[in-house]
């Protein structure tokens, strides 16, 4: 298994820790622009290899896709992440050149690869990916819902004062400050609905904490964040290699599901070998629904800016 990061920012690099960390690729190439810069990154991981027990091999690279051949899945963080105030969707007019450019090189060297998309505002570049590639619509992803919603149970877990172990739920529609939708309704501890446990108004404090999740984050470190991102795009590329069929929201090309065309938005799937194997049609409330529809109008208008 062969896994391409590109952009060995800190999003990036933290992609090439924790899916080295988790042992289930035998190489990991890290590719940046900047002279030297995915070269050192991958060295000084390297460095904790014999530390944090792992085998993957993390190679790093100045620019030179031939050495990103025949890769399984390829992973895009490339671009600029946030500043504090900034939205995602601000984002669009310089990394909309940057992910067309990289996808386009690594499709050159690996044609038949799967794609993550990370960068934002990660619909629109999801939506860019499968506009400038001819890869089948189950191979381009975009990280998003997994990430929200690992920041939605570190806040349900808060609310609870329980482990996050015993928490579950997802986010899904667009990942956005408020574009996503945390299913509240949905979210268990340990099998038992939330809503047994914490009153509604706790529970809309819960969902709105989450969706500011990134931007809280980008104010507190003045960039956005990367340990979770990096996270959560490892937990979708160990269900693709590992072929586990574990269910995430992630942003996929709808025709049709959920009432949707031509869009990308997130929604439950199952990860697998072919990167995405379904997409799981879930029976949401009318105003979930409504929610969704709004949701997907913000999605479509940064679209329209492509
Ligand atoms: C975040 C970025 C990765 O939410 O979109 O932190």
């Amino acid at each position: 298994m062969k896994i391409t990061v590109v952009g060995a920012g800190a999003v990036g690099a933290s992609c090439a820790e924790y899916i080295a960390i988790k042992n289930f690729a035998s190489e990991v190439v890290l590719l940046d622009i900047k002279e030297g810069y995915a070269e050192g990154k991958a060295m000084d991981l390297m460095q904790t290899a014999s530390l944090n027990g792992f085998d993957t091999k993390i190679t790093g690279i100045t620019n030179d896709y031939s050495k990103t051949a025949d890769s399984d899945i390829c992973v895009i963080t490339s671009g600029i992440p946030r500043k504090p105030g900034m939205t995602r969707e601000e984002l669009i007019g310089i990394n909309a050149g940057i992910v067309k450019t990289v996808s386009s090189s690594l499709i050159q060297y690996s044609p038949n690869t799967i794609i993550i998309v990370v960068s934002n505002p990660m619909d629109t570049m999801t939506y860019l990916v499968h506009k400038s590639t001819n890869l089948p619509k189950h191979k381009i992803i975009g990280m998003g819902g997994a990430l929200d919603s690992a920041r939605f149970k570190y806040r349900l877990a808060e609310a609870l004062g329980g482990p996050i172990s015993d928490v579950d739920g997802m986010v899904i529609a667009g990942h956005s400050d408020t574009g996503m939708i945390p299913l509240t309704r949905l979210a268990t501890r340990n099998g038992v609905p939330v809503s047994e446990f914490l009153s509604d108004e706790r529970l809309k404090q819960v969902a709105e904490d989450t969706k500011v999740g990134g931007a809280t984050l980008t104010k507190l470190l003045g960039t956005s964040a990367w340990y979770a991102p990096g996270a959560a795009v490892s937990a979708m590329a160990q269900a693709i290699a590992c072929d586990t069929k574990k269910v995430f929201p992630c942003s996929a090309l709808l025709e049709g599901e959920y009432g949707f065309n031509d869009i990308c938005l997130g929604v439950p799937v199952v990860l697998g070998k072919n990167g995405i194997e379904e997409i799981i049609k879930i029976k949401l409330n009318d105003a979930e629904i409504a929610n969704m529809k709004e949701s997907a109008n913000g999605v479509k208008s940064v679209n329209d800016l492509l």
